[in-house]
């Protein structure tokens, strides 16, 4: 494998820093400080009758074709440097040994020294459970080519290959790569070429559901939210910065991310079928069922098992097997026999009330004729489903005053009777605004467009309908018109979602 990229940092720096982080995180308090993963915020429903046999209760599941134990990722973390090597094979006979999936960390330091393979080759000790390879998506603007990609995921024998999107860590560090510019593409381009599914993840900071909607459409077959609250890099960083100036600036991200909890329940809104992990600070058990309650497939956890390595396999398998007893005795304790269940109704509720939330956005669209009518019902429906607002309001407004919005029946007919109808009560005749030569400041092209202007009066500029589970709360017959009354041309319509 050659070197990728004509700036590829020394090999032996990107080891040291492997090594550093290794250490700071066994020996430093690295959590992010003044913020919270969220899930103090979420109570389970406890069921004192649950109607089911404790011994019932399963765990068990699934992911890119491997049978699981317990939904639940030892989290990318390492690999390049000789500790890593003891690290990731304890992890790997772990995993292994209680249906675990199985994280290693960025192979980038692989294309360029790969005399550290054996570090990561850890699929002899994890034969049977999914096993994902690592590395940076900026070192895709780096010269890392999709071969390169295909190499790592050959070599470790991985099922899929995970990208990390660690934006703030690049920039703290003094040898970081920070153009993450054009880069949605290149994850495009390499999911559309890669055989194994690809998977994005952030690392501690969080994964907006914007951002989940993009990565999806780009073609990742999962996305890791990685939220804040819990393992901070910003404050890893800070311990290896020698420059106070710099420690300083990695201080003020303390706080800084997207809670996991939040990050979870938004990123289920906007990707309702799409598989979703959630990681960032998950401690315990009963975290985890939050997670997998609020929408998550698959959980990571990677700091707590880091130190559990370092102390030996023992402690790995009793940090496993408290998290997955923990989990099974909340699924009890709720009435779930198995994870599907888990994620049914009303299990989990917000102790601090629902938030309500406004999300914005607008349509474009091309009149052809006017009176156009344009049906924008199923536009509206699709930006109130992104919104991932089940409860609340929907204004849908046109920018125009010779365009209107107006809702009635999608009626060829009836359609033709309210054309006749806006033509008897403002007919296109003589209008004071079509004597161009009265008014001051106007366009070469002013329309003569009276009428226009008139009808649009009559009908108004913008419409309100409930939300409710999800969906428009329309009758039957009501459908949501944009109205051209003046002459073709692009019309814009701002749509504001209010709820929760
Ligand atoms: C020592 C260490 C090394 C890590 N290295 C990587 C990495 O190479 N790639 C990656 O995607 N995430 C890496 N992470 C981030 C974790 O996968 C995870 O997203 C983050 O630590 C939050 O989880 P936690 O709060 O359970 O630690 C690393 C975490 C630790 C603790």
């Amino acid at each position: 494998m050659t070197p990728s990229g004509p700036s590829s940092v020394e090999p032996l720096t990107t080891a040291a820093r492997k090594a550093d982080h290794i250490r700071i995180n066994v020996e430093e308090n690295v959590s992010g400080k003044g913020i919270t993963t969220g899930f103090e915020r979420y109570r389970f429903t406890h069921e004192a009758l649950p109607e089911i046999d404790l011994d019932d209760v399963s765990t068990a599941t699934n992911l890119f074709g491997r049978d699981l134990q317990a939904p639940l990722l030892i989290s990318c973390m390492t690999g390049g440097v000789p500790e890593a090597e003891q690290i990731n094979c304890t992890l790997a006979e772990a995993a292994q040994e209680r249906g675990l999936a199985l994280g290693l960390g960025s192979a980038r330091i692989l294309l360029e020294s790969p005399q550290v393979l054996p570090s990561f080759a850890v699929r002899r000790y994890a034969p049977d459970v999914p096993l994902l390879a690592n590395l940076g998506a900026v070192q895709l603007n780096k010269g890392v080519t999709v071969e390169d990609c295909r190499r790592i995921v050959d070599l470790l024998e991985a099922d899929a290959l995970v990208l990390h999107l660690n934006p703030l860590q690049e920039a703290l560090q003094l040898e970081g790569d920070t153009n993450f510019g054009g880069l949605l593409k290149r994850i495009e381009a390499l999911c559309a070429d890669l055989d194994v599914p690809v998977v994005a993840k952030e690392i501690g900071w969080g994964i907006n559901r914007d951002l989940v909607r993009k990565l999806f459409d780009a073609g990742v077959a999962a996305v890791d939210v990685a939220g804040a609250g819990g393992t901070s890099w910003s404050e890893v960083e800070r311990h290896r910065l020698g420059s106070p100036v710099r420690a300083a600036i990695a201080a003020a991200f303390a706080d800084w991310g997207i809670p996991t909890a939040d990050l979870i329940r938004d990123a289920r809104r906007v990707a309702p079928s799409g598989t979703l992990f959630a990681s960032g600070g998950i401690r315990n058990g009963v975290e985890v069922a939050k997670a997998l309650a609020l929408g998550a497939d698959m959980v990571g956890v990677a700091g707590p098992f880091l130190r559990a390595a370092v102390a030996g396999r023992r402690r790995v398998l009793d940090l496993a097997d408290e998290l997955v007893g923990a989990l099974k005795m909340a699924m009890f304790l709720t009435g779930s026999t198995d994870l599907p269940a888990l994620r049914l109704g009303n299990r989990i509720i917000d102790a601090t009330g629902p938030r309500p939330e406004i999300v914005r956005g607008a349509l474009h669209y091309t009149s052809s004729r006017a009176p156009d009518f344009i049906d924008i019902t199923d536009d509206i429906q699709d930006m109130v489903r992104g919104a991932g607002i089940q409860e609340g309001l929907v204004h849908i407004a046109s920018t125009h005053t010779t365009a209107a919005i107006r809702v009635n029946e999608n009626e060829p007919l009836l359609i033709e009777d309210f054309s006749r109808l806006l033509e008897r009560l403002a007919p296109n005749g003589h209008y004071h605004h079509n004597e161009l030569e009265r008014r001051k400041g106007i366009a070469p092209d002013e329309p003569q467009n009276g009428h226009a202007h008139c009808r649009h009066l009559l009908l108004g500029h913008s419409e309100t309908v409930t939300i409710q589970g999800g969906r428009l709360d329309l009758g039957v017959w009501q459908r949501i018109f944009l109205i051209e009354l003046d002459s073709p041309r692009s019309r814009q319509v701002k749509v504001q979602v209010m709820g929760r």
